[in-house]
């Protein structure tokens, strides 16, 4: 039986599951992109009905949306670690290793999920995959010899044995993407990524990159809506 035909759908279901695990008085990390925007939203409602939440937002996307909807909006310093951050992501594998990004928030989507004791990723079901690699894994460099960087970044793919190692320039040379921090991003096609954990630590170890796109460790479980439901994968 079809109950979400859109993936908008979806993601709003998955969003509406994980504001289920929230309990009045919690602080809170609100991840960015499409899935996290229907989660602020539906807190904003239970917000405005009286729900107590101390949030911390992943963007300055994220950090308007949830203003304006009179979510209370403090600095990560402010309120030290969190209970519970809900996410979306580009992938997510069944060890609940992830590929995120694709909004260009990795880096401070990555800080909250490290400064929190739960991690809740939200998706669609065209997210989850066997293995990572499809969607173009995002790697937050700095701007200056950002094509030498690059050119590391396509060397590490393919030392960890990744299937391609295509690096192109978010926003391209004359317009470039730049993240919150003032950084750029490098979209690296793997194709397929074998091994995620060399290939993070290959990438952590080259100068000149902040932070990359894949998150190893950091999400406790998943809500992943396909078209008969919610489902739920790994631990809370
Ligand atoms: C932003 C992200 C997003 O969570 C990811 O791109 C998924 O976005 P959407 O929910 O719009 O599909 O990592 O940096």
């Amino acid at each position: 039986m079809t109950i979400y035909p859109t993936a908008d759908a979806r993601k709003a279901a998955a969003a509406a599951r994980a504001l289920q695990d929230v309990a009045d008085g919690m602080t809170l990390g609100l991840g960015t992109g499409s899935t996290a925007a229907h989660f602020v939203r539906a807190l904003g409602s239970r917000v405005r009905e009286g729900l107590k939440v101390r949030c911390a937002a992943t963007s300055e996307e994220t950090a308007a949306l949830a203003l304006s909807l009179d979510i209370p909006i403090f600095e990560l310093d402010a309120l030290g670690t969190l209970d519970l951050t809900v996410d979306g992501a580009d992938e997510i594998d069944p060890d609940l290793s992830l590929i995120k990004g694709g909004g260009g928030a990795l880096l401070r989507e990555k800080i909250v999920a490290a400064a929190s004791r739960a991690v809740i990723i939200i998706a669609d079901d065209k997210k989850a995959v066997e293995t990572l690699g499809a969607f173009p894994l995002p790697v937050e460099i700095v701007p200056f010899a950002h094509r030498t960087t690059m050119q590391r970044i396509a060397e590490a793919a393919a030392m960890a044995g990744c299937a391609q190692n295509l690096v192109t320039l978010r926003g391209g040379d004359a317009h470039p993407f730049v993240t919150d921090g003032g950084h750029y991003i490098a979209d690296c096609d793997c194709g397929r990524i074998p091994d995620p954990e060399t290939l993070a630590a290959m990438l952590a170890s080259i100068p000149g990159i902040v932070d990359h796109g894949l998150f190893i460790g950091l999400a406790s479980k998943a809500y992943i809506a396909g078209e008969g439901g919610v489902t739920e994968q790994g631990q809370g």
